[in-house]
């Protein structure tokens, strides 16, 4: 039996995530579709770097790779250990909030209660308190995506793979779950590759931001984010930069 850690893992010693050369296809029904060619990216243990590009470029594949959930064609994947938060939200819905957050746990070897026990401060935590025992079709959507990333944090990995967490969400709840997820990873610190749409997220919560093209995926530019915590969209700096990457998407301000 695996023992749960009082906290889970603070910051990997390790290899945060390093990504070279990455090169995948798909072969369906004869035809071959590329996903990835050729995609670099690094992510320094306690980084946080955000992912954008348009619809089917192969974010997801390349979270898939970085977790280990499947291997690339040619290039290579280095990394410590990764748990994955997935783009559709995979609560189960005959489960209470907090034996949802606490199936990391159970997958971990813990028993029922002590998984739930080690499971229900942090709900408290993520303002989900008197919500232990809802089911999540009980729970709003910045709800179920915070004990959907809770899963992914009690996992105990160093690495989080975060496929976009709130496209679901409206704009309200989505600038409120923004400054709530960079506020959690200020007190729990993690190496963090965040997959988003939103070019206004990848600016206000990486450290550094990776532009994708459209499919085959390559990186076309690499942007850091050399700007102090917490960030607000209306400061100059994040404006200046979600320029720099609407203009390296080819996207017309
Ligand atoms: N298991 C698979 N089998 C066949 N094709 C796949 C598979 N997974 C992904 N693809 C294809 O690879 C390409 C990249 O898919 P991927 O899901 O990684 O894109 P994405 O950037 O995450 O898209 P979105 O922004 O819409 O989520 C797409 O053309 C997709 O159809
Ligand atoms: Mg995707």
């Amino acid at each position: 039996m695996i023992e749960a850690p009082a906290q889970p893992p603070v910051r990997s010693p390790g290899t945060g995530v390093r990504v070279e050369r990455v090169t995948k296809a798909f072969r369906t029904r004869g035809a071959t579709v590329r996903a990835l060619d050729g995609v670099s990216l690094r992510a320094e243990p306690g980084e946080i770097v955000t992912v954008v590009g348009p619809s089917g470029c192969g974010k997801t594949t390349l979270l898939e790779l970085i977790c280990g959930l499947s291997r690339p064609d040619g290039g290579t994947v280095e990394c410590d250990p990764a748990a994955l938060m997935p783009q559709r939200d995979l609560l189960l819905p005959w489960l209470s909030a907090v034996d949802n957050a606490a199936l990391a746990l159970r997958v971990r070897g813990l028993p029922r209660e002590r998984a739930r026990a080690h499971a229900a401060p942090w709900l408290e935590r993520f303002g989900l308190g008197g919500f232990e025992q809802a089911r999540p079709a009980q729970l709003s959507g910045g709800m179920r995506q915070r004990v959907s990333f809770l899963r992914s944090l009690l996992a105990g990995k160093p690495v989080l793979a975060l496929d976009e967490p709130f496209a679901a969400l409206d704009a309200i709840t989505r600038a409120e779950m923004q400054g709530w997820l960079a506020h959690v990873l200020d007190s729990e610190p993690r190496t963090v590759v965040l997959v988003t749409h939103d070019v206004e997220e990848a600016v206000l919560l990486g450290d550094r931001v990776v532009v994708m093209s459209a499919r085959p995926g390559r990186v076309v530019r690499t942007l850091e984010v050399d700007l102090p915590r917490p960030r607000r969209r209306t400061e100059p700096g994040v404006l200046a930069l979600r320029e720099a990457v609407l203009e390296a998407l080819g996207v017309q301000g």
